[in-house]
Parts: C-alpha cells; sequence; structure tokens
C-alpha cells in the first residue's frame, strides 16, 4: 500500500496514519515528525525548520521535497509507505508526481480527513506528545495511564510550541490558503478519498478502512 493522508492541523492524520501503517505494516512517514526528529539531533536542516514549525509555517520546499525523497529511497519503503503532511501545496504535489514518475511508483490512495475548526482546535489545545519518544495523547480522547507520563517510556508530556492558540489559527489560515488546493489536485486525478474526521479514533480508522475497502 501507497498512501498519502491529508488534512488541516490536528484533524487527526497522526493518528489514523498509526494505525494504518501497523494494519498494512508500512512506514509512516510524517514530515512534521521528521522536522522534530531533525531539530531534537541538533542537524543543521532542523534548526532551519525550527522557525518555520514554530511559527506554524510551510518549511520551503527546497527542504521539504529532499527530506521526502531521500525518506522513499530507504528500504522500508520500497514496498510501501504512507505519507502525512506531504505534499502540503500545489508545488510540493507535482514535485511528488514527478518523482514517483521517475521511479515508477503508483500512489494507491490519498485519503482527506475532514473536521470542523473548532473541532480541530479542540483537539489541537488538549494534545500532549511526549518529550522523549514523539507519542501523542490527548487530555480526553487519549489519556496516558498516568497523567502528564508517557505510557511507553515515561518521559513527561508536553504541548507542541506550535500548539499555542494564535499559532494553531496561522497553521490554520496556510492551511485554507496552500494546502486545501492540493485537495482539488488529486480531485482532478480521481484518487481522493473524503472522510468524516469527526468520529472517535475508532469510527475514524473503520471509516478509511471501509473506504480503502478493507473488511472491518
Ligand atoms: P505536522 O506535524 O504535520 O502538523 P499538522 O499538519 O499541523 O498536523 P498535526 O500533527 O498538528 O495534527 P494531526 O492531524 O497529525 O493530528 P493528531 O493525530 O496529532 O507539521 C508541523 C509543521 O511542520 C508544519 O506547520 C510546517 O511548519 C512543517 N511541515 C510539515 N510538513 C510540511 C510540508 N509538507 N511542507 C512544508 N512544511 C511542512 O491529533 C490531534 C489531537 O487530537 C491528538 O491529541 C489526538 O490524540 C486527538 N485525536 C486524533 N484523532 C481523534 C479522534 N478521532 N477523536 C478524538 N481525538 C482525536
Ligand atoms: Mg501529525
Ligand atoms: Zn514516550
Amino acid at each position: 500500500m501507497r498512501m498519502i493522508i491529508m488534512g488541516p492541523p490536528g484533524v487527526g492524520k497522526g493518528t489514523a496514519a498509526a494505525l494504518l501503517c501497523k494494519h498494512y505494516g508500512i512506514p509512516h512517514i510524517s514530515t512534521g515528525n521528521i522536522f522534530r526528529e531533525l531539530y531534537k539531533d541538533q542537524t543543521e536542516v532542523g534548526k532551519k525548520a525550527k522557525g518555520y514549525v514554530d511559527r506554524g509555517e510551510l518549511v520551503p520546499d527546497e527542504i521539504t521535497n529532499l527530506i521526502v525523497y531521500n525518506r522513499l529511497l530507504q528500504s522500508d519503503a520500497k514496498q510501501g509507505f504512507l505519507l502525512d503532511g506531504f505534499p502540503r501545496n500545489t508545488d510540493q504535489a507535482a514535485a511528488l508526481d514527478g518523482y514517483l514518475k521517475e521511479s515508477n511508483i503508483i500512489i494507491d490512495a490519498v485519503v482527506n480527513l475532514k473536521a470542523p475548526d473548532e473541532l480541530i482546535i479542540e483537539r489541537i489545545g488538549g494534545r500532549r506528545v511526549c518529550e522523549t519518544c514523539g507519542s501523542v495523547y490527548h487530555i480526553q480522547n487519549l489519556k496516558p495511564q498516568v497523567e502528564g507520563i508517557c505510557d511507553k517510556d515515561g518521559g513527561k508530556l508536553i504541548q507542541r510550541i506550535d500548539d499555542m492558540e494564535e499559532t494553531i489559527l496561522r497553521r490554520l489560515n496556510v492551511y485554507y490558503s496552500q494546502t486545501e488546493p492540493v485537495i482539488g489536485y488529486y480531485e482532478k486525478k480521481g484518487k481522493i478519498l473524503h472522510i468524516d474526521g469527526t468520529g472517535t479514533i475508532e469510527e475514524v480508522n473503520d471509516l478509511i478502512m471501509k473506504a480503502l475497502g478493507e473488511s472491518v
């Protein structure tokens, strides 16, 4: 399975992607996660990207596209992958198409998760992430066993810098102006599956699996 998951910030792309990747046994390639890792490892690219990420702006295409191409070249992505948060503008979508064509790779599905802004703001506002491993929780919807502590490694749960309210609004603006047009790009190709992202984590997963023709 080779797929793309798109949708506004905080709609639940990463959460849905984790379940899909487990089901299909494919790597979860999230550009946002990669930028955060690169910064944690104190790499030059990570330092360059951090300002954009923290402000809620898109990291320039020349940096982002290369990161994705390099990631797709790794051996675990040969049998399939899930791209989460890429492409995020129509130039990235065209660049990805060029790359895939050259590499003889076909995308099987593009999933577009949808939810209204109020719900998104509630989801992002309640999100907590593990400082150590990046696992994602929610103070109401996906609680850790012990408040403030990661179930997997005991790491401290914190808020992402770009999850502050005014940055959430900027991310939504960037989404509507730059990323939403990518939906039209894939609609023209007849590839996109629109999924209602307002239900529980399990309900959303079921809808995606059904749309992909899997039995649930
Ligand atoms: P990125 O990390 O991709 O952020 P985003 O798109 O804003 O999306 P999020 O990760 O915030 O949300 P999500 O949809 O994954 O939701 P989640 O599953 O966590 O990108 C960050 C930044 O990196 C960008 O702003 C940009 O600067 C840069 N960047 C990344 N890609 C780029 C690109 N291609 N080009 C240029 N720059 C790029 O869920 C949110 C919360 O809701 C969680 O707490 C979760 O537990 C909860 N939740 C999830 N699903 C449900 C549900 N069904 N019911 C109840 N709660 C739920
Ligand atoms: Mg995410
Ligand atoms: Zn952790």
